[in-house]
């Protein structure tokens, strides 16, 4: 009985002491689990297809974990950022979840809801393999937060080659050319632009490209941080331009999503639509080839960009699996595998080496020579309430058309946000 009491205390012990060992390793360590859940937005064709080519790579290094891939659809974000807030502030975060480099994860860091990921950055080498540019796009308060996959490109014009030749036109390079090109698809009873702003974005997205081409990168960059006054008649210019260019949409625009407005442009009942490189990844996936492709009027040597990231946030339940998707994120395979999908181009500056289409290639090359502008509408220029204030006036714009006021809101969302006086 004595013999009996003695082993129990120390079978307690020895338990007592391994619990307190486990501890003090902290919450780095974390309890091993066999699950894994990633947040995105991507349910599209070619965003989809480019995800679970990385699920694909982490299966195989970690085949006892399940994924659970945790989508909610609209493009960038619209409805998934509301679904993480709600998780995020009721204490239930996804274990990485997707958000676009720059400013958008700011207001989380502030709240205290993120892991700072600097250690994974120096024992992975990403401070080494990617883009200055990017890196200093990725550090909020001087550390970085979460991982980059991708670099994608705003500023793209699609157009559709059999339209085009069948009409005798070429891809317009300015405002005049653009216009020129829409008169005469109107002309043929094909709707010149194709644009989904179902998502209110979509029509932000568009106006963002018409900015940079009317103020050019200096001019545009500047509106962000106070250098460019929001007043400027250029900004007036630019709300003329596409007041003009609404002129040419879709009249069922508002009920389309992006990739609905790309399908247009497949369908050849649009000529053009103007999105981001993602709709290379919907015309891959749709085994579309007859598109060709320009910087939006104006662009020609910008390179409007943004870029799909993955962070941590504080109490992920699967941790230590979360990190394991983080490190698949950054690595050289993950991105070769997930990006020709995707319709971007490798964040890695040693990326770039496995099957990317023409247009891929063509922007790597204008990655590496143009002159880069954060996108608004994705994250890389301003704060999310910034973002969000941008994106109402817009959204008021399509429907009222009111230059004047629309710019005076404009103007008020740069003093609201601390940056202009
Ligand atoms: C963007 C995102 C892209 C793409 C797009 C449409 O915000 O960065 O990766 O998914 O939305 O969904």
């Amino acid at each position: 009985m004595v013999r009996q009491t003695r082993w129990l205390v120390t079978l307690v012990s020895v338990l007592t002491i391994a619990a307190m060992l486990l501890a003090a390793c902290g919450p780095a360590a974390g309890p091993k689990t066999n699950k894994l859940e990633i947040f995105s937005w991507w349910t599209g064709g070619g965003e989809a297809d480019g995800l679970a080519q990385m699920f694909k790579i982490y299966k195989a290094k970690y085949p006892n974990v399940e994924i659970i891939n945790a989508t909610v659809a609209g493009g960038a974000g619209s409805n998934a950022k509301a679904v993480l807030k709600t998780r995020m502030l009721g204490g239930d975060p996804p274990d990485s979840f997707q958000v676009h480099a720059g400013q958008e994860i700011a207001d989380w860091v502030k709240a205290d809801k993120m892991e700072i990921l600097d250690s994974l950055y120096t024992s992975e080498g990403w401070d080494k393999v990617f883009p200055k540019d990017l890196l200093d796009i990725l550090k909020v308060n001087g550390h970085y937060y979460s991982v980059p996959v991708n670099i994608h490109r705003s500023n793209v014009l699609w157009y559709n080659k059999k339209v085009f030749a069948a009409n005798n036109l070429t891809a317009p390079k300015t405002f005049d050319d653009f216009f020129k090109v829409a008169e005469a698809l109107k002309a043929k009873g094909i709707t010149p632009l194709a644009l989904g702003d179902n998502g209110p974005w979509a029509a932000a997205h568009l106006f963002e490209d018409i900015l940079a081409g009317t103020l050019g990168q200096e001019g545009y960059n500047g509106l962000w941080t106070g250098k460019t006054a929001w007043s400027d008649a250029k900004v007036t210019a630019a709300l003329e331009t596409f007041k003009k260019m609404l002129g040419y949409v879709n009249a069922d625009h508002s009920a389309l999503s992006w990739d609905q407005a790309a399908q247009y442009v497949i369908d050849g009942k649009a000529g053009m639509t103007i999105m981001g490189d993602w709709t290379d990844g919907y015309f891959v996936s749709k085994k579309f080839t007859d598109y060709g492709w320009a910087a939006s009027p104006g662009t020609e040597g910008i390179f409007v960009m943004l870029s799909d990231s993955f962070g941590l946030p504080k109490g992920a339940k699967n941790r230590e699996n979360a990190l394991n998707w983080l490190k698949v994120c950054g690595s050289f395979d993950g991105q070769e595998a997930f990006n020709p999908l995707k319709g971007s181009i490798p964040a890695r500056t040693d990326g770039g080496k496995a099957n990317y289409d023409d247009y891929l290639k063509s922007a790597m090359k204008d990655w590496a020579s143009n002159k880069l502008c954060p996108s608004v509408a994705h994250g890389a220029a301003a704060p999310e309430g910034w973002v969000t204030a941008y994106v109402d006036a817009i959204s008021v714009f399509v429907t009222k058309q009111d230059v004047a006021a629309t710019q005076a809101a404009l103007v008020k969302a740069c003093k609201d946000a601390g940056v202009c006086k």
